[in-house]
């Protein structure tokens, strides 16, 4: 079992496979985009698959691939269906915006993939626009859709704004009503890669479960799974549920059991740190399977207490600012 030095399980990777998006939702990215990284920077999938296989033997059970966004990338089909064959992994998952996700369901359903975590604000196609810059709201329900069809389990990431689609969180409540998903508000963070000033929280979570019980007071607590980051609920009778991710209060550090690896190959062993090591400069300086395993729990046995000391620890760009497609969610 892998532990770090406060005594937590680590055995959860988050692997941001590229940097590109194509929506430009606000709260993530500036309208022009980013300095998209070039090929030569970004991680190959033979790099990827040997970090991955590596921290499977470590202990790692269960690989999330976020991005960017995941399917903008070449053959990301073929890279998910070699990783779903590593021994010893559980649980593949990924998060996407899902514009272009349906013609891949069947495959993902095919290859292992359980659960498909689709981004999705706004259940409004006008609002959808305001948000993420494209009119692509169509191609995300009809993911939806095929997700559904496919009984792949569904959880719906709503990041809530003020005046943005703070309407919407009744109507993403309604959605559970009928459908088996689990729909998850999450406060903004300020990674937006300062295409707007963060200007600070306005729907934590005590006043987004406020909103939600506001119009359904009978909702019910559930119990959170182990290591879960969401506080979850459910109102009686809906087939679906509530979670609420205070990403920004940060309160789920004390059981975190998570890594990330951006698609640079940077380790980031906190969302809020600014990076600890480049495993894929390691791997390409000729670094033995031997040396990576060393500095990975060289760097598992530094692991910040909390998001808030490991934002306090960075060492450059003072505080938490950059773009949440160059980390990976
Ligand atoms: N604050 C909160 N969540 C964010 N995401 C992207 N940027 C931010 C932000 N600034 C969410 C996306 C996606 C997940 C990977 O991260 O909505 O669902
Ligand atoms: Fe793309 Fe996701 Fe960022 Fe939106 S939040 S711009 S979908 S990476």
């Amino acid at each position: 079992m892998l532990l770090d030095n406060h005594g937590r399980k680590i055995n959860y990777l988050r692997l941001a496979v590229t940097d590109r998006c194509n929506l430009r939702c606000f709260y993530c990215m500036p309208e022009e985009g980013l300095n998209w990284l070039s090929r030569k920077e970004l991680m190959t999938y033979e790099e990827m698959l040997q970090v991955c296989s590596l921290l499977v033997k470590m202990g790692v059970e269960k690989i999330r691939i976020t991005g960017g966004e995941p399917f903008v990338r070449k053959d990301i089909m073929k890279f998910l269906t070699s990783l779903s064959g590593l021994q010893g992994l559980n649980e593949l998952t990924i998060t996407t915006n899902g514009v272009l996700t349906a013609p891949y369901v069947k495959e993902l359903k095919n290859i292992g993939v359980k659960s498909v975590n689709l981004s999705l604000d706004t259940l409004d196609a006008n609002r959808f626009f305001s948000i993420t810059g494209r009119d692509e709201f169509q191609k995300v329900m009809s993911t939806l859709g095929e997700l559904l069809k496919h009984e792949i389990e569904v959880k719906i990431n709503a990041v809530v704004m003020e005046g943005k689609n703070n309407q919407d969180i009744i109507p993403l409540v309604e959605l559970t009503k009928d459908l088996p998903v689990s729909v998850r508000f999450i406060e903004e963070m300020p990674f937006n890669g300062d295409g707007h000033l963060y200007t600070g929280l306005k729907w934590d979570y005590v006043r987004i479960l406020e909103e939600i019980k506001d119009r359904y007071p009978d909702t019910k607590k559930t119990v959170d799974p182990l290591f879960s980051t969401s506080y979850n609920y459910q109102v009686p009778g809906h087939k679906g549920s509530i979670g609420i991710i205070a990403a920004y209060s940060r309160t789920f550090c004390g059981t975190c059991n998570r890594i990330r690896i951006t698609p640079e190959g940077v380790l980031k062993t906190c969302l809020y740190d600014n990076g600890i090591l480049n495993i894929k400069d390691r791997l390409r300086d000729g670094a033995t399977e031997e040396t990576v395993k060393a500095v990975l729990l060289d760097a598992f046995n530094n692991k910040a207490k909390n998001g808030w000391e490991a934002e306090r620890l960075r060492t450059k760009n003072q505080g938490a600012h950059e773009s949440m497609a160059t980390i990976g969610g």
